[in-house]
């Protein structure tokens, strides 16, 4: 006979969705809150702490004060939408049709989870680079997509980047194949796409009658003089990408939640109903700040590929004076370590955890600095766990911080 309490069970387990029941909490945002509690530096979650560009906030109190303070339109204020798309063919030569082919959302996580939703059916095959961000495993459960991953191997003598078997990738594409997620500049890996490794997925998008689906959010955060490419400007590829970008990293202000999708009309037309009925839209006045940043003069973008050009640098050599091997990145502001070389887990309170979360914790609570567990941006958490990550979008004093932490790691 059940009890109350396995009647209780029962129920709330039928309560959940098998989908939530597939993922957990983003490993992250839980380090972000686990350096909270431990006070600890947070060299986990990517994002500044330091202050956004004055004139983005000052546009911002403008817009309140302007009493911009209703719904914008669903699909996004019109001043940001031509804003974007002026700043697009600036620098990708690509021209959108601010009416018919942009959503602005909650971030570009929304714009993600909107895009999948709109062209994803159940069963359909996405294609992703491993190791990958690591919302991309949940936005393909939520959308019913079955990814197929394809390793990236970290450099090595013979090769100086992060690179893929290109037949591995030929043979991830398939008849089921609706779409390759693919994440230029990349987190975690700092890898920028060459034009001929984007020649080679668009041969295969086009072979196959797929689409691709770009996250562009790092595109102004570029080192040794890497070049970013949009597969949207690629022959062939203008009416099957969907660019994914957002204001979080180029203007420092992730907590805004402004990102957006350029695509066709037919996708759009989806993707807006999809965002639509999801939220609605996005912050009005932070939109009609949007269109003032992304007005920013050229030499905004280089001062700020300057600026994290030299956190890189001092976040590599903090990391290697504390012993990590360290990858070093072309884009964006990660870095990937392996940790091997650490003789880990010598504490009985980890011993039951896999490596990289081990050493992540005994980070946090024992050294007092945050990075993220490697096994969080891998499909198979084994494959991750001799990695860990770590940002370096903070202020001087933060990373000063944390070198001083480290020379505890290495006594
Ligand atoms: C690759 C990638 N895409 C998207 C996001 C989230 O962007 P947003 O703040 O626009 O939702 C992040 C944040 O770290 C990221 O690394």
């Amino acid at each position: 006979m059940s009890t109350p309490e396995s009647k209780m069970a029962g129920i709330s387990r039928r309560m959940i969705s098998a989908k939530a029941e597939q993922f957990t909490e983003s490993v992250i945002r839980e380090m972000t809150r686990l350096a909270m509690k431990h006070n600890a530096v947070n060299l986990s979650q990517g994002f500044p702490d330091f202050a956004a560009p004055a004139e983005v906030k000052e546009a911002a109190r403008q817009a309140i004060s302007d009493d911009i303070n209703q719904y914008a339109i669903t699909w996004g204020a019109k001043p940001l939408r031509d804003a974007i798309v002026e700043k697009f063919e600036r620098t990708q030569s690509v021209r959108y049709d601010p009416e018919r082919e942009i959503t602005i959302c909650c971030g570009s996580t929304e714009a993600m989870m909107s895009a999948m939703m709109a062209v994803i059916n159940p069963g359909d095959e996405v294609v992703v680079f491993e190791p990958f961000y690591e919302n991309y495993g949940p936005d393909a459960i939520l959308s019913g997509a079955a990814p197929r991953f394809v390793r990236m191997q970290p450099p090595s003598a013979q090769n100086p980047d992060w690179s893929f078997d290109r037949d591995e990738l030929a043979a991830a594409f398939g008849a089921n194949t609706k779409a390759i997620i693919l994440n230029t500049p990349n987190n975690p890996t700092g890898k920028v796409f060459t034009r001929a490794e984007l020649e080679f997925i668009r041969d295969l998008c086009v072979r196959w009658n797929v689409y691709c689906i770009t996250d562009e959010i790092y595109e102004h955060i570029l080192y040794d003089g890497t070049e970013h490419i949009s597969m949207a400007g690629l022959d062939g590829m203008r009416d099957r990408t969907i660019v994914i970008n957002g204001m979080s990293k180029t203007y420092s202000v992730t907590g805004w939640r402004v990102g957006w999708a350029l695509a066709p009309p037919e996708p759009t037309q989806a993707i807006r109903k999809v965002h639509d009925f999801l939220t609605v839209g996005a912050a009005a006045p932070l939109q009609q700040a949007g269109a003032s940043a992304l007005h920013s003069p050229q030499s905004y973008y280089d001062q700020l590929a300057v600026t994290y050009a030299k956190k890189r640098e001092r976040l590599l050599k903090i990391l290697e004076t504390a012993g990590f091997t360290v990858y070093k990145p072309r884009g964006a502001y990660y870095i990937m370590t392996d940790i091997s070389r650490f003789d880990f887990p010598a504490n009985p309170r980890f011993v039951s955890e896999s490596k990289d979360v081990a050493f992540a914790k005994y980070l946090v609570q024992d050294i007092g600095v945050a990075c993220v567990p490697g096994s969080s941006f891998y499909n198979d958490p084994q494959d991750g766990a001799s990695q860990v990550r770590f940002t370096f979008c903070k202020k001087e004093e933060t990373l000063a911080a944390a070198e001083v932490r480290f020379a505890k790691l290495r006594a």
